[in-house]
């Protein structure tokens, strides 16, 4: 799912069984954004839903940590977004995300 940061930054949000996860939409292989324009199906993730894809040159992250599997920048990973879930009357799930350096991407709830 394609997000977008208050501080306007492209970034994407996958689904994984113990929660959410989210990275900026930054390939470490050129720097440049990863997702497709096909309007079919989920803009980010490869044909079997399971990994995260740069439709650039075809690199292919696992979707818990982002790191890089195939492709041109194998070892390398994305940059992980913590998440805060908050729960409250007005909306039951408010997703909060936000950037922080050496973080693997952590999930809190409140
Ligand atoms: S820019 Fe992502 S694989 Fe090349």
């Amino acid at each position: 799912m394609a997000l977008t940061l208050d501080d306007g930054r492209p970034a994407l949000l996958v689904m994984q069984p113990d929660g959410p996860r989210a990275f900026l939409d930054r390939c470490p292989h050129q720097g440049s954004r990863m997702l497709t324009e096909d309007e079919t199906g989920d803009p980010y993730m490869d044909a079997t839903g399971g990994l995260i894809l740069c439709h650039r040159h075809q690199a292919c992250f696992e979707p818990h940590h982002g790191t890089c599997i195939s492709g041109p920048c194998v070892g390398q990973r994305l940059t992980a977004l913590d998440v805060e879930r908050v729960h409250n009357d007005a909306s039951p799930v408010l997703l909060l995300l936000w950037e922080a350096p050496g973080s693997g991407g952590e999930l809190r709830e409140k």
